[in-house]
């Protein structure tokens, strides 16, 4: 089917590329990691211009993808767009268990909807696109699964050469389908970040370029289009918290912009949601940073969790996100992986949602959050359920059936 967002030409309103840390201007359309400062960079518009140029009519008549915030992305030629169909993802409500919690409205921004799977997609699609608009011809990453399966993806689409790195540990299905999608992917006997740095050294050696999270520019203003996604769909309203599994925290970090963007072009008012980071027990290096008052999170030492996709010890957008977590008065919480566990079997059980363990670890933060008194009973949550749930590890369901025996159906 034809969709014109794919087609027509937008202008996109990007101006420069700004340092987060110093707000150094670099050029845009020009190939860049970090900043000078060593910071990421973070991609500024013309928001005049787009408030001028755009408006919510205008967008409510584009086709449903995250293509049609064109104006508010950094790709600007049509034919540098590489998709595979990036939908917009439904809200999906969560009655009976709000009913039993006895809290306000819980809704579920699912993700799992998205190619390959996962919202790694968004990022990624925007990187792609980019790197194929600035002539990248290898690209490499590290990944926990998810980012992988979405570079490779797209940069295959786009006829980009990738080499991917995630830990030993990474679920079989996460290395098959990168593999599968035409990149040379290696386990290694070590976390993310230990994958990051043979990244960074084969950027001289190899001359690959280095896509990991933040250390490319692109990827947060694809994950900025679930905030604009989100308060399009709230009828331009932002909910009163959300909760995010927080790794690298790129999603995290985008919305916030998608916010304060948002508000500049006048389709909301200056109401945010309160932003919670939510991490594992055994990972958790936001949450004491939060605790303690600190700018920065240092590694988190022998990280472990069942949600593999937040096994971040350490984030180079640390600031960032403690610093949208404390601007909207937010908080960073923790949660053990029973607590997970319990609650993607409670979501898949009673609403027939099957969660992936780091959407889950939301909604068991969400209760904690409830039951502690930091989240109101009258107050509106949204989760990003950021994966299907399919792409992980399932528990064997055991009973079986003699066809050829009689079957005792009082016993069924
Ligand atoms: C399923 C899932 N949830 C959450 C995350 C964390 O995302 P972010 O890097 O935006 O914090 C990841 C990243 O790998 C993931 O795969």
């Amino acid at each position: 089917m034809h969709d014109e967002n794919l087609t027509a030409e937008r202008p996109s309103f990007v101006t420069h590329l700004e340092c987060s840390y110093t707000t150094e201007r670099h050029r845009a359309d020009e190939v860049h990691n970090l900043s000078r400062a060593g910071k990421p960079l973070l991609v500024r518009y013309d928001l005049a211009g787009v408030r001028k140029a755009l408006s919510k009519e205008a967008l409510a008549r584009r086709p449903a993808d995250l293509w049609r915030y064109r104006e508010l992305l950094p790709v600007r030629r049509a034919s540098d767009i590489v998709s595979l169909g990036e939908v917009v993802t439904p809200l999906v409500r969560l009655r009976k268990l709000a009913r039993k919690l006895g809290g306000g409205e819980l809704i579920v921004k699912d993700e799992g909807r998205l190619p390959t799977g996962s919202f790694k997609a968004r990022g990624l699609v925007m990187a792609v696109s980019m790197a194929k608009a600035l002539g990248i011809g290898h690209m490499a990453m590290p990944t926990n699964g998810n980012a992988g399966a979405a570079l490779a993806a797209y940069a295959s689409a786009a006829g980009i050469r990738t080499t991917i790195f995630c830990p030993e540990d990474t679920p079989e299905v996460n290395v098959s389908e990168i593999a599968l999608q035409g990149a040379a992917v290696y386990r290694v006997n070590g976390l993310i970040d230990d994958c990051g740095k043979i990244v960074a050294e084969g950027k001289t050696k190899v001359g690959w370029f280095d896509t990991s999270t933040l250390k490319e520019p692109y990827r947060i203003e694809g994950k900025k289009t679930m905030g604009l996604e989100l308060a399009e769909q709230l009828g331009w309203d932002v909910p009163d918290v959300i909760f995010y599994p927080t790794g690298g925290g790129t999603g995290l970090i985008g919305m916030w912009k998608a916010f304060a963007e948002l508000e500049a072009i006048g389709f909301i008012g200056n109401k945010r949601p309160r932003m919670v980071a939510v991490q594992a027990a055994g990972c958790a290096p936001m949450v004491r940073a939060f605790e303690e008052g600190k700018e920065h999170a240092p590694r988190w030492e022998n990280a472990q969790t069942i949600a593999s996709g937040i096994r971040v010890p350490q984030a180079i957008g640390d600031f960032l996100i403690l610093r949208a977590v404390r601007e909207s008065h937010g908080f960073a919480i923790a949660v053990s992986d029973e607590a997970i566990q319990a609650a993607l079997g409670e979501a898949a059980r009673e609403e027939g949602f099957l969660m992936c363990p780091e959407g889950a670890a939301t909604y068991a933060a969400y209760k904690q959050a409830l039951a502690d008194g930091r989240i109101r009973r009258d107050e509106r949550a949204v989760l990003f359920n950021c994966a299907t749930g399919l792409k992980y590890p399932l528990p064997p369901a055991r009973r079986t059936l003699d066809r050829h025996q009689p079957i005792d159906y009082t016993a069924l």
